[in-house]
């Protein structure tokens, strides 16, 4: 039966039916996070429940764990900072925090556990990662950059659109699933954006860092690496330059008296046409520290982007290989940024692709901070139209092995994730319903990495469309299949682009080739990809030794990432016994056929789903099919239109 008190709205906090947990609300202490979990514990028991709990059966008893041991009169152990532990207590429960975010966060935890429909026994966390970031790629004009689910959720008409209950709406999400920072502008920091820094603009600023404190979420600003010229009316925007480091320090010094728990800058410097320290000779090294030691007083941390490559490329040199640039430029400087400096860098080499390997730098640098940086927004992976689970690609991430630092999630240097948000002002929040489940996968595994992408698919699913098996089982296989269908009839074997230059959605085989990009897969009659092995870019040699093998040969190399590494005639033989070609030809015919069996799966729902949530999939799903098709036959008949070969199985290549 359809729940019909779906709130589109509500992201995972959908309204539940059956009685609400029949606790008595004890909150112990003053600390004000521990007071709002109170709060939101009785805001949320009202609007999700339907039933108000008739008997109490015992206290709720939430706290600092010092002041719940006193409480209780036994001694708690620390869950640690931001962590908590939660358990029976004769006829009480507990929630006791490490400090009061933690008791916050455990509250979420908790209810979330309720709304899930799980029995609630001893169970404690703490996050993995310090800070767990969303970027906002929003711009003071109310557009954002690769955003799919609407305008921004913070400004228009390059002022704020300053909206508190949708800031609170938002706010608890991100702390249900303990995000805990967020940087509200893009990384392309336009002149009106810079303003952000001083007047008026900062005093809005003032009032949204406000409410997210109440949730333990601080706010971070991008900067532009020039705003002493942009805005300060400046000659230089060097970093070793006085007057520079005076206008920071001036800027500085005004923004923490107003937000004194800002989570620091997030800075895009010398990448895509972006002022950086390279403008004036400067290392990356030398601009990261300027604003590292700015902040240093105020506990700020500079996340700076290592997204630096020359997007001036020639063509027909071979030579010159994007994905080498981010170590390329980095590695070399590990050991000369400071302690609060904290680089940013993209999962992969390039950009967010369908599939591309694990970026190498990321825990080569031994002696320097780092953020792992994801999308969440679906920029190459469907743009909110076509289905794309994110959480099995970042969870590959999470889990792959340097082989000699470790494996990703245990290197101690990264200590944060980042992911660009995929939200906008829509009444799904995500545009599509079914990507909120990439938002909540964001904050539970940079939370918890170990988590698995299926398991969060499961919960997301039951919060968000109640318990039903055959719905959560459905809704979770076509999740996790997801990924895979589109790589089907998208761009073949971690090749990347083939999309439509500038908005980057549909497909386009050779949309880059030509370009300055850098982004070339150089087919030909015969064969297809870039050797990035040590014969070729020597791309491979950025990795370990023992990785770097496993990519080096055509036989141990994962085929999923096959024409990333090499260069591979079509006739090819795989490992299915395969063709190269014939490959391409069948995985861009079984993409749509999926996507097929996909609408079948959602159709079949239809009686089970909230009506308002199974349109918008039932209609995504359409549009997604639409767009396979279209895939299927240009990435098909390219392939044919190059090597004459025909479909051993005979089916229709527009020639
Ligand atoms: C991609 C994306 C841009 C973005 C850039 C970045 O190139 O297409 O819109 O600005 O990444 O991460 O900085």
């Amino acid at each position: 039966m359809r729940n019909n008190s779906y709130s589109a709205y509500s992201m995972w906090f959908q309204p539940k039916q059956g009685t609400a947990p029949a606790w008595e609300l004890f909150p112990v202490g003053d600390d004000s996070h521990v007071i709002k979990a109170a709060e939101e514990w009785t805001e949320l028991l009202g609007t999700l429940w339907d039933s108000k709990p008739r008997v109490k059966t015992g206290r709720l008893i939430l706290g600092v764990y010092s002041d719940v041991s006193r409480i209780t009169g036994e001694d708690l152990a620390s869950p640690g900072t931001e962590g908590y532990s939660f358990f029976p207590h004769g006829d009480d429960f507990i929630i006791a925090g490490g400090d009061g975010t933690g008791v916050l966060y455990g509250m979420y935890r908790l209810i979330l556990m309720l709304c899930e429909g799980k029995s609630i026994t001893d169970y404690n966390s703490s996050p993995a990662y310090p800070i767990r970031i969303i970027n906002h790629w929003d711009n003071m004009d109310g557009s954002v950059e690769r955003g799919y689910a609407g305008r921004s959720l913070f400004f228009e008409n390059e002022d704020f659109d300053y909206n508190p209950s949708r800031i609170r709406l938002y706010a608890r999400f991100l702390a249900s699933v303990g995000i805990n920072r967020i940087c509200i502008n893009n990384v392309n920091v336009g002149k009106c954006e810079a303003g952000l820094l001083e007047g008026e603009k900062l005093e809005k600023l003032v009032l949204m860092a406000n409410i997210l404190r109440e949730y333990a979420v601080r706010m971070v600003l991008a900067v532009a690496f020039d705003s002493p010229i942009i805005i300060g009316g400046l000659q230089s925007a060097d970093p070793l330059d006085g007057e520079v480091r005076a206008w920071w320090k001036t800027h500085v010094s005004e923004i923490y008296n107003k937000i004194p728990d800002l989570g620091g800058f997030l800075v895009k410097a010398d990448s895509e046409f972006r002022a950086g320290p390279f403008t004036y000779g400067r290392e990356q090294s030398d601009g990261a520290n300027m604003f590292a030691e700015i902040l240093l007083p105020y506990g700020g941390y500079v996340f700076w982007r290592c997204f630096v490559y020359n997007c001036r490329q020639d063509w027909r040199d071979v030579t010159v290989d994007r994905p080498r640039a981010a170590y390329d430029h980095f590695m070399p400087l590990d050991g000369k940024f400071a302690d609060n400096v904290i680089l940013q860098i993209k999962l992969g080499p390039s950009d967010f692709q369908p599939r591309e390997p694990v970026s190498p730098l990321l825990g080569a640098m031994k002696k320097t901070n780092q953020a792992l940086e994801v999308q969440i927004t679906q920029e190459y992976t469907g743009q909110q139209k076509d289905l794309y689970y994110l959480a099995g690609q970042w969870s590959e991430v999470f889990n792959f092995d340097t082989h000699g630092n470790g494996r990703i999630r245990e290197i101690k240097k990264i200590v944060a994730v980042a992911g660009v948000s995929n939200l906008g002002r829509e009444v799904t929040w995500t545009g599509h319903v079914l990507a909120g489940a990439n938002f909540y996968a964001f904050g539970r595994l940079s939370w918890n990495p170990e988590l698995s992408a299926q398991e969060v698919a499961e919960e997301w699913v039951k919060l968000t469309f109640g318990n039903n098996p055959e719905v959560t089982n459905n809704v979770t296989h076509m999740l996790m299949c997801s990924r895979k269908i589109f790589e089907k009839y998208t761009t073949p074997l971690g090749l990347g682009w083939m999309v439509n230059p500038g908005h980057h959605y549909g497909a386009s085989p050779e949309g880059y080739e030509y370009d300055k990009w850098g982004t070339y897969h150089r087919a030909d009659l015969q064969a297809i990809g870039v050797d990035r092995t040590a014969r070729g870019t020597g791309y491979t040699k950025q990795y370990t030794p023992g990785a770097a093998e496993v990519f080096e040969n055509l036989d141990t190399c994962p085929e999923e990432l096959l024409l990333y590494f090499h260069r591979v005639r079509y006739d090819y033989r795989l490992k299915s016994g395969k063709t190269l070609l014939q490959h391409i030809y069948d995985t861009h015919f079984e993409g749509v056929e999926d996507v097929l069996a996909m609408i079948d799966i959602w159709d079949s729902l239809k009686s089970l789903i909230p009506e308002e949530a199974w349109q918008n999939t039932a209609d995504k799903l359409h549009l997604q099919l639409l767009n396979s098709e279209e895939w299927r036959d240009v990435i098909n008949s390219y392939f044919y239109r190059k090597t004459g070969i025909p479909d051993e199985k005979g089916r229709k290549i527009y020639i």
